[in-house]
């Protein structure tokens, strides 16, 4: 096997930082309605910030195969897009009240309001996909947001019940990393890159997508809200049970799976607090457990893309599970 080395954060921040700024630039113009409060509905989510990932991503599965078009800037606009109107919606789902570190915007404008901008976003994205005249972008666009709705749709159904591990990884598929998957793909399809790549780059971004929310469900349960920047330990009294939760579950004593099913039907810490969730999950070695299936997922991500060519943007994708299963927000 051929030795590459990892790529620094340095060098995939100044590797990728024109493309990025070009992308903000291009979420920006893509934002502008006529009717204002779209606009505003918009400025405000864009100012919000963000890890960029999803765009980074595509980046990188373009650069790896050689592809410099325009479409990577149009398209990592596109992704981010559709990142954002789906943050939107769910946050309405959700009812978070912080995004970002910031009220979040159905706070600001109510649900209804917020409802359409999503729309109006989401929209936009598909616009400015059409501009490639390129159907595979347009089917895995399609594909993904029909996965993205019946992940949210299948959760909901779940809501207040014991799921298993594979119920969890098909949910987790569906609302995260399937985005993963395909930020990858479309940086394949632009490129006009063979199936044997596009195969590769696909397993990657649906590997890392499936750290991703394993991670982003164990910072729910663990990390403080003015670091994480959303609701902290939100899952549980949406009435949700994660990888950490359900493993718990299986290997509890009975009253360790009582106090975890009260939460979960209550949707609320009023009979259980929240230190006594985190010690039965301590207890049984269920964060680190969670934690370790994430690095799991995070190496299976480097694996899969082990026969691309080297280059400095295959040396920055084996630095991105690294950054997924370390961050803290
Ligand atoms: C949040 O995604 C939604 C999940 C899939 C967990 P990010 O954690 O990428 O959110 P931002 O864009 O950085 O705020
Ligand atoms: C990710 O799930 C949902 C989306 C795909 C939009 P979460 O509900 O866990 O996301 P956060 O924690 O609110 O960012
Ligand atoms: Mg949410
Ligand atoms: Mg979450």
């Amino acid at each position: 096997m051929s030795t590459i080395s990892i790529a620094t954060a340095n060098e995939v921040s100044e590797l990728l930082r024109e493309d990025l700024c070009a992308i903000e630039r291009e979420f920006t113009r893509q934002s502008v309605s006529p009717v204002e409060m779209v606009t505003d509905i918009a400025t405000y989510l864009i100012a919000g910030g963000g890890k960029r990932i999803r765009p980074l991503l595509l980046l990188l599965s373009a650069k790896a195969l050689g592809c410099t078009s325009q479409a990577r800037i149009r398209l990592g606009a596109v992704v981010e897009m559709l990142h954002t109107a789906t943050l939107v919606h769910d946050d309405i789902i959700d009812e978070a009240d912080t995004r970002r570190g910031r009220p979040s915007s159905n706070t600001t404008w109510g649900n209804a309001k917020c409802v359409l901008a999503g729309d109006w976003l989401y929209m936009q994205s598909f616009r400015t996909a059409l501009e490639e005249r390129n159907f595979r972008v347009l089917d895995l666009l399609i594909s993904l947001t029909q996965q993205m709705v019946e992940g949210e749709l299948l959760q909901m159904e779940k809501l207040g019940h014991l799921i298993n591990e594979e119920e969890y990884f098909d949910l987790i598929y569906r609302k995260t990393a399937c985005l993963f998957k395909v930020s990858m793909q479309l940086g394949t399809a632009i490129a006009e890159s063979d199936d044997d790549y596009d195969q590769q780059m696909g397993e990657y971004g649906r590997n890392l997508g499936l750290a991703f929310q394993i991670v982003d469900d164990v910072l729910d349960l663990t990390a403080a809200e003015e670091v994480l920047g959303k609701p902290a330990a939100s899952d549980l009294r949406e009435g949700k049970a994660t990888l950490a939760v359900i493993h718990a579950l299986e290997r509890g004593t009975g009253a360790d799976r009582e106090a975890i099913r009260t939460v979960l039907a209550d949707r609320s810490f009023t009979r259980v607090s929240h230190p006594q969730i985190l010690e039965i999950l301590h207890r049984h070695g269920s964060l680190d457990y969670a934690m370790d299936t994430a690095c799991a997922y995070a190496e299976a991500a480097r694996l899969s893309i082990a026969e691309l060519p080297g280059s400095d943007a295959k040396r920055a994708l084996l630095w991105v599970p690294g950054f997924v299963t370390s961050r803290d927000r």
